[in-house]
């Protein structure tokens, strides 16, 4: 079979239609068999524990490039969805926890420790953090552990939606642990100032209420499902927070020390 059209494009590869039902992700040079295949065995696992994911096929070879098959998902990105349609993005929103929800239900002990990436990644931005990287790490441990699955990497452009329904995609950084830890990280994205390059300078201002109301929305909604408070999600907002500086987003790193520091605050006092 030869490959069809591009139908999306990432950090780590580009997708291809691959006849009706498949695409093939062709990742680019510098990714070796060893991390494909890990990401090919993390798809394995999902779908044994159950987990709404795109299935995960055979490992191809295409122009000299490798490439992973997987179960084609039609349907727009829930992004694309909150942008063409604003006025039923808070629906889009409470439909995202409703996912996500679902997804934490699910258990494995296939899938890596999040504890483990987020200590591993709070220590590769020990540069910015400095004497915070300790006490971060100490408040870390004393978090709740758990075998549930997290996605790692929930937002709207990591979610296709079909015929009303949602699936979430590119599972690279799935994990298990503490699901509140999943939604912390997802409600830091929902509030971060980073706008996609292109993005108006006019529009920074409405953005930013639109993101905040959504988040709202999202955090509602998850918190009413999984029949908890919104502290259990704050209880993991500093260690999250310090995880993404060392991703080195564009605008955010004044605005993530901020959630650090105040929170760093309350817990010494
Ligand atoms: N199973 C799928 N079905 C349909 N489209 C997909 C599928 N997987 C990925 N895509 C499209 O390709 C894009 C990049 O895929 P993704 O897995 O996020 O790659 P990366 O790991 O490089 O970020 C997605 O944003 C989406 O548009
Ligand atoms: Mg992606």
């Amino acid at each position: 079979m030869k490959k069809g059209a591009m139908i999306g494009k990432g950090m780590s590869a580009e997708v291809y239609e691959w006849g009706d039902h498949q695409v093939l992700k062709l990742y680019y040079d510098q990714y070796q068999p060893e991390w494909i295949r890990g990401e090919a065995e993390i798809g394995m696992a999902l779908k044994e524990a159950g987990v709404p994911a795109p299935s995960v096929y055979e490992m191809v070879e295409e122009g000299g490039r490798r490439g992973l098959l997987y179960e084609r998902v039609p349907g727009a990105s829930m992004l694309t969805m909150m942008q063409t349609s604003p006025t039923r993005s808070i629906k889009h929103a409470r439909e995202m926890a409703r996912l996500h929800f679902s997804i934490h239900r699910c258990s494995t002990t296939k899938l890596p420790r999040q504890k483990d990436i987020l200590e591993q990644s709070i220590h590769e931005a020990k540069e910015i953090l400095g004497e915070k990287t300790g006490l971060i790490c100490e408040y870390l441990y004393k978090l709740p552990e758990g075998n549930w699955i997290c996605h790692g990497d929930f937002h709207p452009d990591n979610i296709l939606v079909t015929n009303n329904k949602s699936i979430a995609i590119d599972w690279t950084n799935a994990n298990i642990g503490d699901p509140m830890c999943d939604v912390a990280r997802t409600s830091i994205i929902f509030l971060s100032p980073f706008n996609s390059s292109g993005t108006p300078k006019i529009m920074t201002l409405p953005l930013r209420l639109i993101k905040r109301i959504l988040n709202r929305a999202y955090l509602n909604e998850y918190c009413r499902l999984a029949n908890i408070r919104y502290e259990s999600i704050n209880a993991w907002i500093l260690p999250v927070a310090a995880a993404r500086l060392q991703e080195k987003i564009p605008g955010e790193q004044e605005w993530l020390l901020n959630l650090i520091d105040k929170r760093l605050r309350v817990t010494s006092s």
